[in-house]
């Protein structure tokens, strides 16, 4: 049980559960095109235990009972993704009807419980066809992404509580395009940096293309994390100075105040496309909301390998399964430095949650939830103007990189059976949203 009751979060805050299509939906028949994902977790040495999104949680044939738990857990707002595969096969041109028609049910099924739908239409799920293409690195993904966003606003739009063009840019641009760690798996400096523009700019395209076809409440989803120095000397503060610009500064900054850090612009300068200045005003489009994804701090320390200008190193503070340190007090001083610094627009906390080993009774999970709802409650103490909070993840389901190995679900799922079990966090919501609606 929680400690706090709903109404101390105001009358009009949302509570809401989320998930992302290639996690959980599976159903690659009817007319799905393949994704970036699809051939990436093929090939072996990307994925722990080779696992990929074919099945994941059969979500696709099992909406009505997902959809039932998030009823039943007494939650407002249902945040899911698009496959844009699913609806454009190849990315541009022909529309699948079998996966317009699966939305449909979706979003109808959504209304008729009760359940507020919150779209996001880019959850990495890039059709394949479009990285042969260049993917994020070639900027016609601007034309590609916005005429996507438009059949989605002409679809769907009328029904959509709240629309999203980007779950994570960072994940998209850096980890998947300098890291490697995520699809489309390249090491590239000059890649890198081009999705980091692109990813803004189609985002700034797609903005424009929602609103021209009447979608309403637009924003933009970002992972933020508190970023510390992992000693106080110089060196590590700067080099913590560098690791809050690549993973905070350049997103909110890009789109806030229409700036990228200098100290980013200069360090990728050769690699940057030319003239992106002359898109920022695209990059910055006004938007009616921020979503925020926080997990964990990052905890930076001076590099002494050429080319790399910092290092992450792990703290000491107790750790989820996945290996993330628990830091509840960084979602409040991140909410409340984005809210003076960046954006008095309303702010959702989109995502947040922790892996932990299998099992329904997860005391641990029912903890970090309690913790980070306090820390939601301190930031709009201290005057950030958070609307509403999402658990990720209303199942466990396909982690990506980790396979189906970590598991961040209110739900367990037995990916044999694919029976659904709430744990006991599910019934720590369930029983804060029922007891005081
Ligand atoms: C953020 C991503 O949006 C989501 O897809 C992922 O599963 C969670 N973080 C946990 O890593």
């Amino acid at each position: 049980m929680f400690s706090f009751d709903r109404r101390d979060f105001g009358p009009d805050f949302t509570f809401g559960v989320a998930t992302a299509a290639y996690q959980i939906e599976g159903g690659q028949g009817d007319g799905r095109g393949s994704c970036i994902w699809d051939t990436f977790s093929a090939t072996p040495g990307n994925v722990h235990n080779g696992d990929t999104g074919i099945n994941a949680c059969n979500h696709y044939e099992l909406w009505p009972q997902d959809l039932d738990l998030i009823r039943d857990g007494g939650f407002d707002a249902y945040r899911f993704s698009f496959a844009w595969p699913r609806l454009i096969p190849d990315g541009t041109g022909p529309v699948n009807q079998a996966g317009v028609d699966f939305y449909d049910r979706l979003i109808d099924g959504m209304l008729e419980r009760g359940i507020k739908p919150y779209a996001t239409l880019y959850h990495w799920d890039l059709p394949s066809t479009l990285q042969d293409r260049g993917g994020w690195m070639n900027r016609d993904i601007a034309n590609w992404f916005a005429d996507y966003a438009a059949l989605v606003a002409n679809k769907f739009g009328d029904r959509l509580e709240a629309t999203a063009t980007i779950n994570e840019p960072w994940c998209v641009a850096f980890l998947s395009h300098f890291l490697g760690v995520h699809a489309p798996g390249y090491r590239d400096l000059r890649a890198a940096a081009r999705a980091m523009h692109h990813v803004l700019f189609a985002h700034g395209t797609a903005i424009d293309a929602l609103r021209a076809n009447g979608a309403k409440n637009l924003g933009i989803v970002l992972n933020l994390e508190k970023s510390e120095p992992a000693t106080d000397s110089e060196a590590d503060r700067q080099a913590c100075d560098f690791g809050d610009a690549l993973f905070n500064r350049w997103y909110l900054g890009g789109v806030f105040k229409g700036e990228y850090p200098e100290i980013l612009t200069k360090w990728l300068e050769p690699y940057l496309p030319a003239n992106y200045q002359a898109d920022m005003e695209v990059v910055s489009r006004p938007l009616d909301w921020l979503g925020i994804n926080y997990y964990t701090r990052g905890l930076y320390k001076a590099s002494s390998e050429p080319g790399r200008p910092v290092e992450q190193v792990k703290g000491d503070l107790e750790r989820t399964d996945i290996g993330w340190e628990i830091y509840p007090k960084g979602l409040s001083d991140l909410l409340v430095r984005v809210s003076n610094e960046y954006t008095k627009k309303p702010i959702y906390v989109t995502e947040n949650g922790m892996a932990e080993v299998e099992g329904n009774d997860d005391p641990r999970r029912v903890k970090y939830y309690e913790d980070h709802l306090m820390a939601v409650l301190a930031a709009k103490a201290a005057g950030a103007d958070v609307r509403g909070y999402f658990a990720w993840s209303l199942l466990d389901n396909y982690e990506w990189a980790e396979g189906y190995n970590k598991r961040f679900g209110l739900v367990h799922v037995d990916y044999e059976t694919q029976k659904r079990t709430p744990k006991a966090s599910f019934r720590a919501f369930q029983g804060m949203l029922h007891n005081s609606r």
